[in-house]
């Protein structure tokens, strides 16, 4: 199963279809960027990637690397690691073209088997990784196992009781890599179950919707133009625990 999605990531880079540029250059590296930080415009504001100055941080699943360059900017010692030869590729040639190249250390391997010694790392994040890989409870044990004592765990995994999975059973919305070899969706209580070895744990639902650049046509108009508007006049507090992204952050 790991070499089947070793291989569909190999072949997919996430949000390639949001740019015009040719991969691997600068204009292709800050598309994504900006793609990623307007979509998921929350995240900024749960993960202060400023904050992590002299401290070994590892991100299982970093694809190109783009969270890794923000957390390289802020001073993190940082090491990325994807199953897929070509994402670790692409990662490296985007912190060369960002100047950054030697702030960083960069492997292709398995997150549910890490290369590393017990207690390397004093943050391991991996966004949207744990529901695409084949064994989240062995990936959830590693992390741990990684981590200092007291050490902090970022994740997210896509929540099942939440406004896009509705969509997508009802209006047919298509979810992005639904053709996965492995898509996980968590209930929270399921995401807290997984996380349970951990000492401490928040779980945070975001990712409400926004404008999207992906639909186009009627399907897109009637998403930007209707659902979009409607939904976000919901006060937030009552929606809260539907938002199709489940962060959580753990403490070792
Ligand atoms: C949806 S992409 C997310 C990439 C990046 N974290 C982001 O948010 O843009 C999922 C990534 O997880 C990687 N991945 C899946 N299972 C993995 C595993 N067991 N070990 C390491 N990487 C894995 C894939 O190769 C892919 O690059």
């Amino acid at each position: 199963m790991i070499k089947r999605i070793a291989s569909y990531w190999d072949q997919r880079i996430h949000d390639q279809e949001m740019t015009s540029h040719p991969v691997g250059t600068l204009g292709f590296f800050d598309d994504l960027e900006d793609y990623r930080f307007d979509k998921l415009r929350y995240l900024p504001g749960l993960v202060d990637f400023e904050s992590y100055r002299g401290q070994q941080l590892l991100e299982i699943g970093c694809g190109v690397g783009i969270d890794l360059l923000r957390f390289a900017r802020g001073g993190a010692r940082a090491t990325g690691i994807d199953l897929a030869p070509r994402c670790i590729a692409l990662a490296q040639q985007n912190f060369a073209l960002h100047g950054l190249d030697e702030s960083a250390a960069f492997a292709v391997g398995n997150g549910e088997h890490l290369p590393f010694a017990d207690g390397s790392f004093d943050v391991v994040y991996a966004h949207g990784v744990l529901q695409y890989t084949a064994d989240a409870d062995r990936m959830i044990a590693e992390c741990r196992r990684v981590l200092v004592p007291g050490g902090e765990a970022i994740f997210m995994v896509y929540n099942r009781v939440s406004w896009l999975n509705a969509l997508s059973s009802v209006v047919g919305v298509g979810l992005e890599h639904a053709d996965a070899p492995v898509l996980e969706k968590y209930s929270i209580p399921e995401f807290q179950q997984l996380l349970e070895s951990f000492a401490d744990v928040r779980v945070v639902p975001e990712r409400f919707p926004v404008r999207s650049r992906l639909h186009r046509g009627w399907r897109g108009a009637a998403y930007n133009g209707l659902f979009v508007g409607t939904f976000n006049l919901i006060p937030r507090v009552l929606v809260r625990r539907f938002g199709w992204h489940l962060m959580a952050f753990c403490r070792k």
